[in-house]
């Protein structure tokens, strides 16, 4: 990007903004309610508000979420990064939300919702792996520019990202300490990490339609990272070699398998897009970088779901 010190737009003054997390009040509407402004606008947008402040900004804060972007350097590029890093957040917060309720309707059999709501999720996977669009306009030269900023910060940090992985089987109690000084992150991350994932509840439902798993893996100790089990990739290959679209158990493997494939692309990307900007340099959060994140890009969630196709 350019090498001059960007001119930092302000948009929103912070004296002005009211600051409580708590959803702020507001008026609900109603068909009679619209038709009713429709009638006295006529069919000119709302521009006239009371009091200091109008519904679309507090429908969901938006003064609080546009007051939180500060670049710490002077650098071009930070802007970007600091967008891009809360964008993510955000995505990482939608995604787990449809995979936790995708697991509790995987729980109480409601498996037509279930693959409903993985569509979502895939769909949430593919948009994260498009952000790296963006991030990888980010030279090298300009990332110099605010890494020191970042202090030890990194990614790796992200309690919400440590979230999806946790639901998704991906264990790591090393990887969840990093939360246990922050009080009100830390319950949440402890309780992911010793709860069922999403795919523990899959087996289970395996199990609960008559497939032969091993009782082993229907009470582990959730707190481990998953590991591929011959009764759980027997249970695919059996699903798998009577593949029909009317058999949901089979459509609800594709759904798996597809999540897990984006996902894979979304670390691919964004192991490439740090190997271009920085490089073999040591990541800020204590890794290797580069290498441990070319590491991660081999891990699969539901590793049967991938061995099966040898044998198919
Ligand atoms: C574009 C510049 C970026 C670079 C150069 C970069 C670099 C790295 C590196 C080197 C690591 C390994 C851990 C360490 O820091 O030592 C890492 C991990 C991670 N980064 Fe990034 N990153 C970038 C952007 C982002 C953004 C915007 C996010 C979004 C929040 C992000 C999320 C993560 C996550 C979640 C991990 C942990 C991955 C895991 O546990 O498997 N990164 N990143």
């Amino acid at each position: 990007m350019p090498k001059y010190t960007p001119y930092v737009t302000h948009v929103v003054d912070p004296v002005g903004v009211d600051t409580s997390i708590e959803p702020r009040p507001m008026e609900m509407g109603s068909d009679q309610s619209r038709e009713s402004v429709v009638a006295k606008t006529s069919g000119k947008p709302l521009v006239d508000f009371e009091g200091k402040t109008n519904p679309y900004i507090d429908y969901q804060s938006i003064d609080i979420l546009l007051s939180l972007q500060h670049p710490r350097s002077e650098g071009y590029d930070e802007m970007c990064f600091i967008v891009m890093g809360q964008i993510k957040e955000m995505i990482f917060r939608g995604l787990h939300f449809e995979l936790k309720n995708a697991q509790m309707q995987i729980r109480e059999d409601n498996l037509g919702n279930a693959m409903q709501i993985l569509e979502r999720a895939i769909a949430y996977t593919k948009y994260l792996a498009d952000t790296w669009n963006v991030l990888s306009t980010i030279s090298t030269e300009g990332f110099s520019e605010f890494r020191n900023n970042l202090g030890t910060a990194s990614g790796q940090l992200s309690f919400m990202y440590r979230h999806v992985e946790f639901v998704l089987g991906n264990k790591s109690k090393r990887l969840a300490a990093a939360h246990k000084n922050v009080s009100h992150v830390w319950p949440e991350i402890d309780k992911a990490l010793h709860s069922q994932s999403l795919y523990d509840d899959v087996i289970a439902l395996l199990n609960r339609r008559g497939l032969k798993i091993d009782g082993a893996m229907l009470n582990r100790d959730w707190s481990e990272p998953y590991k591929a089990n011959d009764s759980v990739e027997l249970a695919w290959l059996g699903i798998y070699k009577g593949a029909s679209l009317d058999n949901d158990l089979y459509t609800l493997g594709e759904k798996l398998t597809s999540l897990d494939e984006n996902f894979s692309i979304y670390r691919w990307r964004h192991f490439l897009t740090v190997q271009k900007i920085i490089g073999y340099k040591p990541g800020t959060g204590g890794s290797a970088g580069v290498g441990w994140l070319q590491q991660v890009t081999g891990h699969r969630f539901f590793p049967e779901l991938w061995s099966i196709r040898t044998n198919l």
